[in-house]
């Protein structure tokens, strides 16, 4: 089976072709990354015209690299939901078009599933599993038992880890986007301890995160600092952040692997995915836990992390192969829940969210 991928749903415009036996053909990215930098963040009209302008060309490069024409097709799958509407909508009936002109099935892909489906292209990997998914717009821990079966065991309160890495990037001077400049700027940290920041939720029951508080202490000592941050200054409260976000992370999986655990008394790895997974101190910290727990750790490479439109094929594949797809007058949503039995919350990462997912 040759499925062809689309993902357009925030500002990486993104087309891919995947086989069921896991192989990956062709997964080309534009980054629009020079069209939002000027405005420091994603401008959501800017974006969906970038999707606009770009998104065919980019289709026919990925067919072109994985050598097929349309006729080797067997479904074509793209990202529905949830992100920013224009977007979406580009990459929804791009993928129409293309299903409806050569009479092939059309997966409507959630963007979340296709993270948390990542780890099963990559690895392989088996039913149930504990997943992290941490990215520019979510904050969740789920207990992964099939495809479409996500059971959430906590979620952020406040901001997406992804988006306080952003917004600390934005208080530091790094730019955007903010989650790998505070990386580099940790890595080059000389006293990586010389700041103490909260601990949001650490030790508390359940497993919910929150990283608004710890925005606003990395605020405090920036302004206790005059606003002017020496090199110096700027690299160490980088490495305070990351490490602090890590140990956070740490401890509510720690508290979501007994309750994984007290479910699914089989075992299952502890997989990490979304664009944060993609910051090596985190990932480190994450193995070190399973190594502990005795789970395996899967990570997915680097690019896979972030948003690729391999990991909308593959999750369009995990469908299809079950007999699923969607008809051709689906609506994108730019909400759309992993488990949609879980409480709503309120906040930016909840109710209001849908900017990054
Ligand atoms: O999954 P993703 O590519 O886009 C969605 O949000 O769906 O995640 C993007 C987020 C951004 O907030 C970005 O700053 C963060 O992932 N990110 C990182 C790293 N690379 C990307 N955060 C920390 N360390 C990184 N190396
Ligand atoms: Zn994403």
């Amino acid at each position: 089976m040759i499925v062809l991928g689309i993902e357009t749903s925030c500002d990486e415009t993104a087309a891919a072709i995947v086989t069921d036996a896991r192989e990956i053909r062709a997964d080309v990215v534009l980054s629009q990354l020079d069209d939002h930098t000027p405005y420091g963040g994603v401008v959501p009209e800017i974006a969906a015209r970038a999707h606009l302008e770009h998104l065919d060309g980019l289709i026919r490069r990925a067919m072109a690299e994985a050598g097929i024409g349309f006729g080797d097709l067997d479904a074509v799958a793209a990202t529905g939901g949830p992100g920013l509407i224009g977007g979406v909508i580009v990459g929804v009936m791009t993928a129409k078009a293309i299903a409806a002109a050569r009479n092939l099935p059309f997966v409507a892909v959630n963007h979340l599933e296709g993270h948390a489906l990542t780890a099963r292209l990559t690895d392989d990997v088996a039913f149930p599993y504990l997943l992290l998914l941490v990215s520019g717009g979510h904050c969740q821990l789920l207990a992964v038992e099939g495809v479409g079966r996500y059971r959430r065991l906590g979620t952020t309160i406040d901001d997406a880890v992804g988006e306080a890495f952003d917004k600390t990037a934005k208080l530091l001077g790094l730019g955007y986007p903010g989650g790998p400049l505070v990386e580099k700027a940790a890595a080059r940290a000389t006293n990586p301890a010389r700041f103490e920041l909260p601990r949001p939720m650490l030790g508390r029951p359940g497993c919910d995160f929150s990283f608004s508080g710890l925005k606003t202490a990395v605020r405090r000592h920036v302004e206790e600092l005059g606003g002017v941050l020496t090199d110096a200054d700027r690299d160490d409260l980088a490495a305070a952040f990351q490490a602090t976000v890590a140990e956070v992370l740490a401890d509510r999986c720690a508290r979501a692997i007994r309750r994984f655990k007290e479910d699914h008394p089989q075992g299952g790895a502890l997989v990490v995915a979304g664009g944060v997974a993609a910051n090596k101190a985190i990932r480190s910290r994450l193995a070190t836990l399973a190594e502990k727990q005795r789970m395996p750790f899967v990570a997915p490479p680097l690019r896979l992390c972030t948003d690729n439109a391999a990991m909308i094929a593959w999750a369009g594949i995990e469908r299809f192969r079950l007999g699923e797809s969607d008809p051709l007058n689906f609506a994108p949503r730019p909400r759309w829940p992993l488990d949609p039995s879980a409480a709503p919350v309120i906040g930016r990462a909840g109710v209001g969210a849908g900017v990054k997912a």
